[in-house]
């Protein structure tokens, strides 16, 4: 069933282009299903239409049972797909919160995918670098693979946190602010830790969106993000650009608040 939110003009802040696609689905599975089939339909028309698909994953739990159908699905030429990541944090790619390993586990250790389209911010050549330095040469790789400034990836893969955070683009952080870089290494107070991930600008250059968010736990957040006041700097998901291109597959545990 697609509940599309009623697109009010919200308090405390322009309104982001057109309302969002929201297709609420019964779980987790049918999530998989769902964003399976919008993936493979956005590599098909790219493939046809540039010769390649190039696709920004994410990192978290949800996305993992999405990686390992796209493993085993039949048919596809993985030669013609570039795999990005959108955000990665700071551990070796080997760690077991790595979002290499993560996307390498479910998915590139089952897939004929040639090492030179593979590229992650934190494995390879970037991996002895510091944060600063791997954000810098990752956005010189994400340049050098499109051949322009701004690249425009095919489809980016994103998720939402419980505080409403997509990407590493967490709650009143330094990045939420860059308008230049393409991707920075991101101070996070509150997971005492630094990111690595993708900006604005690039996110918002994609010329799909693909948001997964699954569980009660990313209810208000969900709420607040499609249905609240705009505050991006309190909810970044919010700055993630609307429809048309930006659609959001939901289980109805996280669609619990919105208004129907
Ligand atoms: C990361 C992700 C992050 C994730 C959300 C949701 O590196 O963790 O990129 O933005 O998508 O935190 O994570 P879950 O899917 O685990 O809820």
């Amino acid at each position: 069933m697609t509940q599309k939110p009623d697109d009010t003009i919200r308090a405390g802040g322009a309104q982001p282009e057109g309302a969002p696609n929201v297709e609420i689905l019964a779980d987790v599975a049918q999530i998989v299903l769902r964003a399976k089939q919008l993936i493979l339909a956005s590599a098909d028309a790219a493939i046809a239409a540039r010769g390649r698909f190039t696709i920004a994953l994410s990192g978290g739990s949800t996305p993992r049972p999405l990686y390992r159908a796209l493993a085993e699905e039949r048919g596809i030429d993985w030669s013609k797909w570039w795999l990005f990541w959108g955000d990665e944090r700071t551990v070796p790619p080997d760690h077991a919160e790595s979002n290499y390993r993560l996307v390498r586990e479910t998915l590139l250790d089952r897939i004929p995918v040639p090492p030179g389209l593979v590229i992650s911010p934190t494995a390879g050549e970037f991996a002895l670098l510091p944060p600063e330095e791997q954000a810098l040469a990752y956005a010189t790789a994400l340049r050098d693979a499109f051949g322009v400034a701004l690249p425009q990836l095919d489809l980016n893969l994103l998720g939402m946190g419980g505080d409403g955070h997509t990407a590493s683009l967490f709650p009143f952080s330094h990045a939420l602010r860059e308008e230049e870089r393409l991707f920075v290494a991101n101070d996070v107070p509150k997971l005492n830790t630094t990111r690595l991930t993708m900006t604005y600008p690039l996110i918002n250059a994609s010329r799909q969106i693909l948001f997964l968010a699954a569980g009660a736990e990313k209810a208000s957040a969900l709420a607040e993000v499609l249905q609240g006041a705009y505050q991006p700097e309190k909810y970044p998901s919010q700055r993630i650009r609307r429809a048309p291109n930006v659609t959001w597959l939901v289980d109805s545990a996280a669609a619990q608040a919105l208004a129907q």
